[in-house]
């Protein structure tokens, strides 16, 4: 069976043939229809995700942690032709977190991550899963539920986020909804689209910024959507005359270490930063002026990470609504779909972002 493999931290991948793998007693068995393509794994076929490593005892690591697939034969509740997404993190076993199926909250981070950290990934023809980690797939949403498993993570962080608000006495607005509060979003990528329309979804005003101009694709669905963009080129002193100060401000880039202190004046009393990207290189440098104003402002900084079963399901949801609210949306976001047998087009899209792209698919079967 044909699987994408890399070796961190080597940089690179390859497609390789692997043996099939075993029948297994009370696991559903899978074939893979599409997997995603995200900054992780662009980050990892390029050394620089420092979590990557291959399972214990193995030199190779297959990639994939965003798929769909397809039930092969009746197995433990699922029927043969329903479409399932796995669930990338899995649980250490020890902690309670863990044993409640909170994985994302692991507290021994011995947790192994699907395609990234120390458990195989999806991108092969097959494989068998236990059932309490497969996801149902509306039909309905199917050519663009890969996008389910980054939305995942954006579930989960807007529902810690929103949590961690609860510290604030009154953090909704009149009407007990979020619309008279502004959030920012750095970055125009997956992520950071998927949380612009996750925001708007609650009915916060969204900014998106990037140091660049936004493509026809980005200004489609920005138009659409109702986000507001700032080209941050010459930093973000504009942005505050303009706007002011943003109650949540989410960095969806990897390069928070070099944009930290012009984002930090911008966080409103009791605001939240979140940070989600991966910072691929810098250092993090902040003067005793800038943290006495985090303190004097109540902010607070928290780092977001994966989302678990219950998150994918909110995100199949929140999907299917889009598919509805802003349809020119959903169908831009699928930038291309690349077929595995096209081995070297495959390499070339997992190696390198396309321009104007937001989810490149590989398409493994129909
Ligand atoms: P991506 O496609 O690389 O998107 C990054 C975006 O940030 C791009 O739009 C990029 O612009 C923009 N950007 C780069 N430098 C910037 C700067 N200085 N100011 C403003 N924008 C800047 O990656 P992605 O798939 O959306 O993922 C984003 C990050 O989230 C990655 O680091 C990924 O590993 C991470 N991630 C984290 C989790 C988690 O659970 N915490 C989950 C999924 C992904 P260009 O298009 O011009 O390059
Ligand atoms: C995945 C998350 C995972 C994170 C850290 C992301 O790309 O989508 O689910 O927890 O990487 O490895
Ligand atoms: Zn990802
Ligand atoms: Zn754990």
């Amino acid at each position: 069976m044909k699987a994408v493999v890399v070796r961190p931290p080597k940089v690179g991948v390859s497609i390789e043939e692997l043996k099939e793998p075993e029948p297994e007693p009370n696991k559903v068995k899978i074939r893979i229809l599409n997997t995603g393509i995200c900054g992780t794994d662009r980050e990892i076929v390029n050394g620089k995700l420092i979590t990557a490593r291959p399972p214990n005892g193995r030199d190779y690591l297959i990639l994939g942690h965003e798929a769909i697939g397809v039930v092969e034969e009746n197995c433990c509740g699922f029927k043969k032709g329903e479409i399932v997404m796995p669930v990338n993190r899995r649980g250490c076993g020890h902690c309670l977190n863990c044993q409640i199926g909170r994985p994302d909250f692991c507290e021994t981070g011995e947790f192994v991550e699907a395609g990234i950290s120390g458990l195989d990934g999806f991108m092969r023809e097959y494989y068998y899963d236990d059932p309490k980690w497969l996801v149902r797939v509306p039909y309905e949403i199917k050519d663009f539920a890969v996008m389910a498993q980054p939305l995942s993570d954006l579930e989960k962080s807007l529902e810690e986020i929103l949590n961690v608000q609860k510290r604030v006495p009154i953090w909704t607005c009149d009407d007990g909804t979020y619309n008279c509060r502004k959030a920012l979003v750095i970055g125009t990528g997956p992520v950071g689209t998927l949380i612009s329309l996750l925001l708007k979804t609650y009915g916060f005003e969204v900014w998106i910024t990037n140091r660049r101009e936004l493509n026809d694709m980005e200004r489609t669905i920005a138009e659409e959507v109702g986000l507001e963009f700032y080209n941050s080129a010459n930093g973000y002193d504009g942005l505050k005359e303009k706007v002011g100060r943003f109650d949540l401000i989410f960095d969806a880039s990897n390069a928070f270490t070099y944009i930290a202190s012009q984002v930090l004046p911008l966080l409103n009393y009791n605001g939240i930063l979140g940070l989600f990207g991966f910072p691929q290189s810098g250092q993090l440098s902040l003067s005793y002026a800038e943290l006495q104003s985090l303190i004097f402002r109540s902010n607070v900084i928290v780092g977001l990470v994966n989302g678990q079963k219950p998150h994918f399901e909110m995100a199949m949801v929140h999907l299917a609504a889009w598919k509805t609210m802003w349809p020119k949306t959903v169908k831009a976001m699928i930038t291309k779909e690349v077929p595995i047998e096209d081995e070297k087009e495959v390499k070339e899209v997992i190696m390198n972002k396309l321009p104007s792209e937001i989810k490149v698919k590989i398409v493994w079967s129909k």
